[in-house]
């Protein structure tokens, strides 16, 4: 693709979740505020069912694996102890002599200013923590940091859980929460922000078992995205090389999406060997050791950790869906020469499942039925009820978001009690009776 298409292409999806209620940007009214989104009436829905598909995935089906919700405020000792505040957790920035904006040195191709060829400063090493105060005095003391990664709470909760859930290793914690970065060069829409969500799981083992682990949740996650529609040919694992390893890391794999800008990160697996229990036990005072009764041996296990961004991966699936059919798919309306735009979510991604849709609205008999239908079906799936514009605009307006299912109520549906449900891919009907719709619905939609 050349740039120009891959900057259109960016432009249609950014427009589209704008107009469409997915990703607004915040505080847009005051002139937006750097790297912060926040989230339409669609796009929580997506990230809802993107979060809740991770966890049931993460914690239904596995016996070993429980959940946590730490808080995001942590002790800085915590930070201190994980070697956010000292290693390695700070970019090198560079500035342009002339024009004065400021790059992360990895990301620049070239020594000079790509916004003007001026000269660069040397690099300095920028902390990507961001501070904040607690409580009313404002001294040292008082500072700490929002969390960097949601995963240090679960490892400072390590003994809490093991001893209250009675667990022994292999085990698993899964956890969903915000993290703040200070990044220098935030871009690419929601690609990489400033404050944003992650769905971690660390699992604890036995650190001679760690490399088989690994090669385990790192197919686990890659078949994850595949079984949500993401293309093969747009999904691969990139090993990372020795030297450009997070501080924390024994070895780690990035899996990567084919963004139109580029293959980019969207999730990392990380064997973080004993790191942080390590770490968090010299300098808490607290031993974070396993005692294994059968075997008599003490260790600190090792951690494998799969860390994916929730919004960086909606991000994911947004592009995956994404799709514009030249000259329409109907070729019966007036419609056939515009570009269709369709997002074709994965059924459980979907953010609406039903629209119900009168065929007319100027007949009561046909919208009190279409609105009994409505109400029969709000409180299992997420509906939208459209009354407005021709029928072939309502659908084409439903495909622009993804619904998965068209019911359409006209008259024979007053006679016979039934819908006609139009299939969101296929654009094929059926009709079937209201008594059956529920089950229809969900057996088509959840299983
Ligand atoms: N606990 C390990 C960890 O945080 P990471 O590779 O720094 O590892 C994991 O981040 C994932 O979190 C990334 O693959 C990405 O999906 C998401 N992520 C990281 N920084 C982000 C940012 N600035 N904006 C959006 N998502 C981000």
């Amino acid at each position: 693709m050349t740039k120009e298409t891959i900057e259109n292409l960016m432009d249609k999806i950014i427009s589209l979740s704008k107009r469409r209620g997915f990703i607004f940007l915040s505080s847009e009214i005051y002139g937006g505020f750097s790297s912060c989104y926040d989230f339409g009436p669609l796009g929580v829905e997506l990230k809802k069912n993107i979060k809740e598909i991770w966890w049931d995935e993460m914690t239904k089906a596995h016996d070993n694996i429980v959940g946590l919700d730490a808080a995001i405020l942590m002790s800085p000792k915590v930070w201190q102890a994980s070697g956010h505040l000292t290693a390695g957790f700070a970019d090198e920035l560079v500035e342009c002599k002339k024009c004065h904006h400021r790059f992360r040195k990895d990301f620049l191709e070239k020594d000079k200013c790509p916004d003007c060829s001026g000269d660069l400063t040397e690099p300095k090493k920028f902390n990507l923590m961001l501070k904040t105060k607690v409580g009313p005095v404002e001294d040292e003391a008082a500072t700490t940091y929002l969390r960097a990664e949601t995963c240090q709470g679960i490892y400072v909760n390590f003994k809490n859980v093991l001893q209250s859930m009675r667990l022994k290793p292999p085990f698993g914690i899964a956890q969903i929460g915000k993290a703040f970065r200070n990044e220098i060069n935030p871009k690419d829409f929601i690609y990489r922000t400033r404050e944003f969500e992650q769905m971690e799981m660390q699992w604890f083992c036995e650190p001679k078992s760690a490399d088989k682990f690994f090669d385990y949740w790192l197919e686990e996650r890659m078949n994850w995205y595949l079984k949500l529609g993401v293309k093969k040919e747009n999904l691969r694992s990139r090993e990372i090389k020795k030297d450009e390893l997070a501080h924390y890391a024994r070895r780690a794999v990035d899996i990567e999406y084919k963004f139109p800008f580029g293959w980019k990160e969207i999730e990392g697996v990380h064997n973080r060997g004993d790191w942080d229990l390590s770490n968090h036990s010299k300098n808490s005072g607290e031993d974070l050791q396993y005692f294994d009764e059968e075997s008599g041996q003490r260790y600190f296990p090792y951690i494998i950790e799969t860390s994916v961004g929730a919004d960086r991966s909606l991000f994911a699936f947004l592009c995956a869906a994404f799709e514009e059919v030249k000259g329409g798919r109907t070729t019966t309306t007036e419609s056939a020469k515009e570009i269709e735009t369709m997002l074709r979510f994965d059924k459980k991604l979907a953010p609406v499942k039903v629209a119900v849709l009168p065929l007319v609205k100027n007949k009561p008999a046909v919208t009190e039925k279409a609105e009994e239908v409505y109400n029969l079906l709000k409180n299992d799936f997420v509906c939208q009820y459209d009354e407005t514009g021709s029928i072939g605009r309502r659908y084409r307006r439903q495909d622009e978001i993804g619904t998965v299912f068209c019911l359409t109520i006209d008259f024979d549906s007053l006679e016979k009690n039934d819908v006609t449900v139009r299939d969101r891919d296929t654009m094929k009907q059926e009709r079937i009776e209201i008594n059956r719709l529920v089950s229809f619905l969900e057996e088509k939609i959840k299983t």
